[in-house]
């Protein structure tokens, strides 16, 4: 029997912000895929088993392409036909297009280069973690520390220079809250559209010293640099910053797991990788079958839109033991929270460099560091944001 989901996206369950809506995860137990009609009529599938997850994420006949994506659970495009991606935005690209903009990037965001940045992520950290000391004795944790250590290693990565970021930080934001008006959304998209074709030109005309600069030496235009542009910015900050601020907020509800790390720092890249298992801040992707294809007993008919669901993906018992515990010390990996397969996070090992120097640095400096609010008042980001999160972590510690 098909089991059939129909309400997305649902909330979390009062008391449980870490664990996916009740929902989902009983769509997992009834199977690894669920019937699910969107809101405007097309009958589409919800993906909620790991290894169905993992193999459609890997397979071609999956289009990521914008233009096939016109049935969302959250956006109503009514009878506007989808554009293609603009040129550069290739996180909604299909190979060979795909590979045209990921192919020069790769080589920027290896182990090692990432690796070289390590010492100035975790300056950047002791500055932020100097100022909270100063103002403290509390903090709201997202302004003071998850969101501007990663806006200011991916400016400093891209070249943007440091007077502009106030007002490109707060355009990103407003894009990817999921809580502004459309009129606001479309104002912020086009304001940071139009700053990084700015930002664009004045590196092709005086390179400095940065990825954007290096990517002026490749065979992409302007308007191609700039979609790549985006494309780094959207994917690498709010899903980062919510991590950090999500992931401290887990650790402080789990002090047996949250001592530990502080115990014993050869833990931390361990425990990254299990907070980023436990949380799946980047909670769904959508995919559409190119072609009829037969998965876990159905036929996905061509045309058809698949949403992939990573954080039940990353809670699959038949993959992972206890997957509803966090456990910093889980030796069974492959967690699928950067994705898999063409599209898998080019970020992520950036991603861990400043993960890792940014929750030891935060605990280490704060051993008393606790919420300054009971759990339950911690605002949580709504469901129809890509990335999941809180809104603010107010905390605070003893001086
Ligand atoms: C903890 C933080 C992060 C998480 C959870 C995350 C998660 C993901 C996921 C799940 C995907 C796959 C999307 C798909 O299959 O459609 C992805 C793609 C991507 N991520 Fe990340 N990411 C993080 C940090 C970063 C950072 C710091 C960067 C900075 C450069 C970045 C850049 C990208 C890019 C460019 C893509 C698109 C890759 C492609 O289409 O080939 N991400 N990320």
């Amino acid at each position: 029997m098909e089991h059939t989901v129909t309400t997305l996206p649902t909330a979390r369950q009062p008391g449980c912000p870490f664990d996916p809506p009740k929902e989902l995860i009983d769509a997992r137990e009834h199977g690894p895929i669920s019937r699910y009609p969107f809101p405007d009529g097309h009958q589409g599938w919800l993906v909620t088993g790991y290894d169905l997850v993992r193999s459609i994420l890997a397979d071609p006949r999956f289009s990521s392409r914008k233009e096939l994506m016109s049935h969302h659970p959250t956006i109503d495009y009514g009878d506007i036909e989808v554009p293609p991606a603009p040129p550069g935005e290739f996180l909604l690209m299909d190979e060979p297009q795909h590979s045209r903009y990921r192919k020069p990037l790769v080589g920027k965001f290896t182990v090692r280069r990432m690796r070289l940045l390590t010492e100035r992520v975790e300056q950047i950290t002791a500055e932020h973690l100097d100022a909270m000391e100063k103002a403290g004795p509390s903090a709201d944790l997202v302004t003071a520390f998850a969101k501007p250590i990663p806006a200011i290693v991916i400016c400093e990565l891209l070249g943007v220079p440091y007077e502009d970021r106030g007002s490109f930080q707060g355009h990103i934001d407003k894009f990817l809250s999921g809580e502004v008006s459309d009129e606001e959304l479309i104002a912020a998209y086009m304001a940071t559209q139009q700053y990084l074709a700015e930002l664009v030109a004045a590196k092709r005309a005086n390179p400095t010293d940065d990825v954007l600069s290096d990517l002026t030496d490749s065979d992409l235009t302007n308007e191609e640099l700039r979609g790549v542009a985006l494309i780094l910015l959207a994917a690498g900050l709010d899903t980062t910053a919510n991590m950090l601020a999500l992931g401290t907020f887990a650790l402080l509800r789990t002090p047996a797991q949250l001592a530990a790390l502080r115990a014993d720092p050869t833990l931390t890249d361990n425990a990254v990788e299990e907070l980023m298992r436990y949380l799946s801040v980047a909670k769904q992707f959508v995919r559409v079958a190119l072609e009829d294809v037969e998965l876990g007993g159905h036929t996905i008919e061509a045309g058809t839109t698949v949403i992939l669901s990573l954080n039940t993906a990353n809670r699959d018992p038949e993959r992972f033991t206890d997957p509803h515990v966090l456990d910093l010390r889980r030796q069974d990996g492959g967690h699928l929270a950067f994705g898999h397969g063409i599209h898998q996070c080019l970020g992520q090992q950036l991603a861990r460099v400043e993960m890792r120097a940014a929750f030891s640095a935060l605990i280490n400096r704060f051993p008393t560091l606790r919420l300054a609010v009971p759990a339950e008042e911690i605002a949580l980001r709504p469901e129809t944001a890509d990335i999941y999160g809180v809104k603010s972590l107010p905390v605070t510690w003893d001086v």
